[in-house]
């Protein structure tokens, strides 16, 4: 390969080559393809991103941009000799705007620490997800994150007024700033929100902040099963008169592998065995005993096996810990394949069954369940046996995905919830989005970067 280009660009701003940093950015949390980028790319402010860039166009470079590599669809892998553009050094971190409630940061700043920032002025960014402490707002943005708050708050698009942008020529656009009403012509902004870094990279963007929830109340209840954690959801919608923040489920083998993993008792107390699930629910505000009147409601009801609530911000900390830690857990008894679909809620039920009884037998391995219940929107994950090869077991899993994206196709649902497509789901595209729109996407793509030079090979090939 010819490599004369990353001399001369590693004259112009900080670059490395070092083997451990090629594997470490060339990558994010997949562990499907093997990380083979050139060199990683380290501007320190917009302008140099958007020197990179002009430098990229002008010598046929393609280029990965890259945030907290936290991503699950494989966006920000670099597999093929491309060069990786880091946003990690892009760190500015205004003040909050105590008029419109906004702030501005630069895109390599982690969710974590916006949510630190402004926290002392109860308020907050609630976009909030367990890889809070690594992910940046530049990737939260580009992949238009969900999260355990999305039931109360939407996703992450709704949280932004205004958007920098650099395309791959090397402009720099900036779309909107902190003003909360601009109603002039189509909306770019949102145009670059969830487009997974192959229109433009973002550097920096104006968040809309919220006020802190105050009077958290936590609940974790033992449920039979989906069923019975959907039925719980609709008595919370229909007759529970709070505010849900959260409604979130875990199967029985999710609540085992995180026990097992991070080595705590059951949230259950005692050594008797798991409830075949689980729910986390969130509520707001004061609620002078409604909150209880419910919880009796649902256990005269048997709808809840067994429960608890928290009574202080450390049990509820202890609590959602054990589902922010699935992810991490499974991770760490084998080799996961993951799918993150959505169906509507009223459709959910049937979409499980239909799962249970004619998908899941053809996955080459044990199915992990869990998810944003109250979204609709539930993580299939498939446990590689130990004994599988693991080429074999990929194989398997995409024959059995086909048969997973046809009964989505069905129910209308879709094919990735909030994790986006990348490289990983490219074959999943064609069941949630149509021909034209594909060939709409292809068509803007094409006149923003008509060499195909950013994040090639992800979403769609040109
Ligand atoms: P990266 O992984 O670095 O990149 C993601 C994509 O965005 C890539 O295509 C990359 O090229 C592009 N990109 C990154 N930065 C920029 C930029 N500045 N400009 C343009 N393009 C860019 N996701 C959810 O939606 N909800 C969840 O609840 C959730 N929980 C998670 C829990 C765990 C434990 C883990 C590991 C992941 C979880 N994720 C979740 C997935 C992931 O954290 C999100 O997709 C997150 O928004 C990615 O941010 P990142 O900075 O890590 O992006
Ligand atoms: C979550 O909700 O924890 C995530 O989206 C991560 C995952 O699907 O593993
Ligand atoms: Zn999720």
């Amino acid at each position: 390969m010819k490599t004369q280009w990353i001399d001369e660009l590693g004259q112009r701003v900080p670059l490395s080559r070092q083997p451990q940093d090629l594997q470490t950015y060339g990558r994010d949390w997949t562990r499907v393809y093997v990380p083979r980028p050139s060199a990683v790319v380290f501007p320190r402010h917009a302008e140099e991103v958007c020197e990179i860039l002009q430098f990229c166009s002008q010598h046929g470079i393609a280029v990965v941009p890259s945030g907290g590599r936290t991503g699950l669809s494989a966006g920000a892998v670099a597999a093929e000799g491309e060069l990786v553009l880091s946003l990690e050094r892009l760190r500015d971190l205004g003040e909050v705007d105590p008029f419109g409630l906004t702030l501005t940061t630069g895109a390599g700043v982690t969710n974590h620490e916006v949510h630190v920032h402004c926290e002392h002025l109860g308020l907050t960014w609630p976009v909030d997800l367990a890889s809070k402490g690594s992910c940046q707002v530049g990737g939260n943005l580009a992949t238009n994150a969900g999260g355990i708050r999305v039931l109360r708050y939407g996703h992450a698009r709704h949280w932004v007024t205004g958007l920098q942008v650099a395309l791959m020529d090397g402009t720099l656009l900036n779309l909107g700033n902190a003003v909360q009403k601009d109603n002039v012509g189509p909306d770019l902004r949102q145009l670059m929100i969830g487009s997974e870094g192959i229109l433009g990279i973002i550097t920096r963007a104006t968040l809309r902040l919220a006020l802190l929830p105050t009077d958290r109340q936590v609940l974790f209840l033992a449920v039979d099963g989906m069923e019975a954690g959907l039925e719980l959801l609709r008595h919370a919608r229909i007759q529970g008169r709070f505010q849900l923040q959260a409604f979130e489920y875990m199967g029985r083998n999710c609540l085992e592998a995180v026990i097992k993993a991070q080595g705590v008792p059951s949230p259950f107390g005692g050594s008797g065995e798991l409830p075949p699930a689980a729910v986390l629910i969130e509520v707001e505000g004061r609620l002078d005993g409604e909150l209880d009147r419910w919880l009796e409601q649902v256990m005269a009801q048997k709808l809840v096996q067994d429960g608890l609530v928290a009574k202080s911000s450390a049990d509820i900390n202890r609590l959602w810990a054990y589902r922010d830690n699935i992810t991490e857990s499974l991770g760490r008894l084998g080799l996961m394949h993951k799918n993150d679909i959505s169906v509507e809620v009223g459709r959910l039920a049937e979409f499980v069954h239909t799962l249970e009884k004619e998908v899941a037998p053809t996955f080459p391995g044990e199915l992990y369940l869990f998810g944003h219940l109250g979204d609709g929107n539930l993580h299939i994950n498939v446990m590689k046996p130990s004994a599988t090869d693991p080429e074999e077991f990929w194989d398997g899993c995409h024959v059995a995905d086909m048969q997973l994206y046809e009964l989505l196709h069905k129910l209308g649902g879709s094919v990735s919830a909030e994790h986006g497509i990348g490289l990983l789901k490219k074959s999943a595209l064609g069941f949630s989005r149509g021909p034209a729109e594909v060939a709409t996407m292809r068509a803007v793509k094409k006149a923003l970067d008509p060499e195909g030079l950013l994040n090639p090979g992800k979403v769609f090939d040109l």
